[in-house]
């Protein structure tokens, strides 16, 4: 027997029924955000390692565990791509659309992490993300998460909860990380020992910890939202009256710190209660330090990105994604000949009316088999085109659903008898001739 090769363990195939429900959600999203004026960008899925380990940092869990790096047949060291954030500024940096601009962007597409899969969490998953350059104030952090909850009511989502904090400037959040350390330092016995690790390292990152110990240690320790500078704290407050005023709750967790290492200030979550473990389907925040220790003139940026397979999970588990349409017309035919006149008719067809969804029987089967199909497919309407049909002009229409009715319809008639089972839609206009009402 021949071994049968398998997908990587936590990448998927996005089958065709599944893949409709992804086409869907991606064109509600670009809709949504391309009408607050953000605009597509797309780069590549490899960059050089470095880029990844500059920006998100080099103690952080997805660079010291989850990386995909390789070395090419040049012997560079590359990766694919954990996130888009990092990309996105490369490419604004090389190409000099950040300085002293505004800049609203988006892109959708695959990231790779090397995490343990389960449920909510792959090894290939797909993001939407959005970037701003050039915003300083409060105003575009808040305009990010209203844009977020417009989404999410434009989908129907519910019950997904907005967590926001502030981590300050980059020396705020140094200062903080000293005061931080010290006292886990003291009661360095307490803590679990990923904790006990993180704290040489990356200190902050003990503040999300799950362990029921470290939680104790951590009830009495300083707290980052007071450490926060003056004008962090000013900017902070901005966020939160615009959301007030927007009317979106949210919660302040001062322990939301992110698992990147570019965040200052305002970082954000919307969580989702009914995904289990992995329960984030969106997050980001202002990133200000980023451009510039990217190699960049100083430029402040904010942002998200968005989980496709975590957020069709919430849909799904909503009941809130799209049927599968079926096709309007199945057309039918047995014979050489008929095959050949069948594909001409559904061609005419389609060429006055791109509207319709028209499935051509092609391969095997008689008109029997055929037809049974055809009703399969839920269409509405099947054309039939055998012996007679052929020699007389003619095609036979029969309803499939509803009340049932067959007739023979002369060709040059046929648009209109389709137009009373599926009517053009409004403004509707069709290449080719105006007023065209037969198939030729
Ligand atoms: P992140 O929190 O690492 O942020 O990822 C954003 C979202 O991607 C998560 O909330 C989650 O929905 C989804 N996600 C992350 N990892 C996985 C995984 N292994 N499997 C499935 N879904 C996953 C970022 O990536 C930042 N670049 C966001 C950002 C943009 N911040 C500023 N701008």
């Amino acid at each position: 027997m021949v071994k049968r090769i398998q997908s990587i363990r936590g990448m998927h195939d996005i089958l065709p029924e599944t893949e409709i429900h992804w086409s869907w959600l991606e064109a509600q999203i670009r809709m949504l955000v391309e009408s607050y004026g953000y605009r597509r960008i797309r780069l590549p899925i490899v960059e050089k390692t470095e880029l990844f380990a500059r920006s998100i940092g080099a103690v952080t869990d997805i660079v010291e565990k989850e990386m995909y790096t390789f070395e090419d047949r040049n012997g560079d060291s590359l990766t694919l791509r954990p996130e888009g954030t990092a990309g996105c500024v490369r490419s604004g940096i090389e190409h000099g659309f950040l300085h002293n601009q505004l800049v609203r962007l988006w892109y959708s597409g695959p990231m790779f992490r090397h995490e343990r899969p389960q449920k909510g969490r792959y090894r290939q998953f797909h993001q939407v993300g959005v970037e701003t350059f050039g915003m300083t104030g409060p105003d575009i952090d808040a305009e990010l998460i209203l844009m977020s909850a417009r989404l999410w009511k434009a989908l129907g989502i519910k019950n997904l909860r907005l967590e926001i904090n502030s981590l300050g400037s980059q020396e705020a959040r140094e200062r903080y990380r000293k005061q931080l350390q010290d006292y886990l330092y003291r009661h360095a016995d307490r803590l679990d020992e990923d904790s006990r690790r993180r704290l040489k390292t990356n200190p902050l990152r003990v503040l999300d910890s799950k362990d029921a110990g470290t939680r104790e240690v951590l009830k009495e320790a300083p707290q980052l939202l007071a450490a926060l500078d003056a004008e962090s704290r000013e900017h902070f407050e901005g966020v939160c009256g615009i959301l007030d005023m927007a009317g979106i709750d949210y919660t302040i967790n001062p322990r939301l710190v992110r698992g990147l290492d570019y965040y200052s200030r305002t970082v954000f979550e919307w969580i989702s209660n009914e995904l289990g473990a992995q329960g984030t389907v969106c997050a980001g925040g202002r990133y200000d330090s980023l451009v510039e220790q990217m190699g960049g003139r100083p430029t402040p940026a904010c942002g998200f990105a968005m989980g496709m397979e975590r957020l069709l999970a919430l849909l799904e588990s909503q009941a809130l994604l799209p049927e599968i349409p079926p096709p309007d017309v199945y057309v039918l035919s047995q014979g050489t000949a008929e095959r050949r006149h069948a594909l001409h008719i559904a061609e005419s067809i389609r060429q006055s009316r791109p509207d319709l969804r028209i499935l051509v029987h092609c391969g095997e089967g008689g008109l029997k088999a055929q037809m049974k199909r055809a009703d399969r497919s839920g269409a509405e309407v099947a054309l039939i085109i055998g012996v007679d049909e052929l020699a007389s002009d003619y095609v036979t229409v029969r309803r499939l659903r509803g009340e049932s009715m067959q007739k023979q319809v002369p060709r040059s008639e046929l648009l209109l008898e389709l137009a009373r089972h599926r009517p053009s839609p409004e403004n509707f206009s069709a290449p080719g001739k105006a007023g065209e009402a037969g198939v030729k």
